[in-house]
């Protein structure tokens, strides 16, 4: 049986620790886990593991999930999803947009705006943008002044990016249009897209902003969302995004599984973020409930990311 380590981060919230819990369920089905938390005893704990889970997302501050692929690679552990340098693209908005429109695939226009500089006038970009900051994630940051209409609100919010954050802001095209996410999982000789998520903004009370901000994902508005899926597009468009999907997937070097966000609006698609190493909660985690659009429980959604990386590794 092989023996699996379990990674994750020292300090867990109540949604970590519910994912720790299950994950750790569905992988006892046919492995020998332990759990390894990622401290200072790291690099010590995970030798002699046939392969790691990795759920580790909070290693330092601008390099976050990095830092846990690149220790493994250098003790030549094996692990779960994408390596150092795919998360360290994924963690950079800029950097990502930048990769994926080098490769064709659409993405609102944008420019980042770094601390110290200016907001330049002639940025060519319609209004309404929206300003967030360039490497944050979980919707931190966002809020119903992200967006805006015109240069004085604009430059206002760079500035609260830079002094709350004290990064880059990315400066993009608002897209009025649908929301969608998409998982993907890696299977024997494709990227299988999982049932596109719709995210219907459209319940919540007059006067919030129609879009994932900070307090709609993670203070409690999110009961007015609507999830559905597979989402509602046309047939052509819908295949458009899953065929974006896969080949963002490729392009930023992700493996075994990822998720990523899309916006679409007159027959086009803009994709909005991609994260690396999307978390795996029960119920709550759109990927979860993709997989269970697709007739997958959760833990054969677990098993299927690690038994993807088993392949990769030929263990
Ligand atoms: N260009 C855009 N046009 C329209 N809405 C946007 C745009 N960019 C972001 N949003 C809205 O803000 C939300 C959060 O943005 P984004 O996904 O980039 O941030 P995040 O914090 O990295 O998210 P995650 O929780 O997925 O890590 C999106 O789900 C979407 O509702
Ligand atoms: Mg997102």
């Amino acid at each position: 049986m092989l023996r699996v380590a379990l990674v994750c981060d020292s300090e867990l919230d109540e949604h970590k620790k519910e994912m720790l819990e299950s994950v750790r369920k569905a992988l006892e089905k046919k492995f020998s886990v332990t759990v390894v938390p990622f401290n200072e005893d790291f690099m010590r704990k995970i030798k002699g593991f046939d392969i790691a889970f990795n759920m580790a997302t909070g290693g330092g501050r601008d390099s976050r999930q990095v830092h846990v692929p690149a220790i493994l690679d250098l003790l030549s552990v094996p692990y779960t999803a994408a390596p150092a340098l795919a998360h360290a693209i994924c963690i950079d908005k800029g950097v990502t947009k930048a990769v994926l429109m080098s490769h064709g695939i659409s993405t609102a226009g944008f420019f980042v705006v770094h601390p110290g500089e200016k907001v330049p006038e002639d940025h060519g970009l319609n209004y309404p943008l929206i300003v967030k900051p360039l490497r944050e994630g979980s919707s931190k940051g966002l809020r119903k002044e992200s967006v805006v209409n015109d240069m004085d609100s604009l430059v206002k919010a760079v500035e609260w990016v830079h002094e709350t954050f004290n990064e880059g802001a990315l400066v993009e095209e608002f897209i009025e249009g649908t929301e969608v996410t998409v998982g993907l999982l890696e299977r024997e000789d494709a990227v299988e897209v999982l049932p596109l998520l719709e995210i219907d903004f459209s319940g919540l009370p007059e006067g919030v902003e129609r879009f994932y901000s900070d307090r709609v994902k993670n203070q409690g508005l999110d009961v007015y969302i609507k999830y559905i899926a597979p989402a509602r597009l046309p047939e052509d468009l819908y295949k458009k995004v899953e065929e974006a999907a896969r080949r963002a997937f490729k392009a930023l070097g992700l493996r075994d599984y990822a998720r990523m966000d899309f916006r679409i609006k007159d027959g086009r698609y803009y994709i909005l973020d991609v994260n690396s190493l999307p978390l795996l909660v029960p119920e709550y985690s759109d990927i979860t409930k993709m997989a269970k659009a697709a007739g997958m429980s959760y833990d054969d959604l677990v098993l299927s990311i690690i038994e993807s990386a088993i392949r990769r590794y030929g263990l």
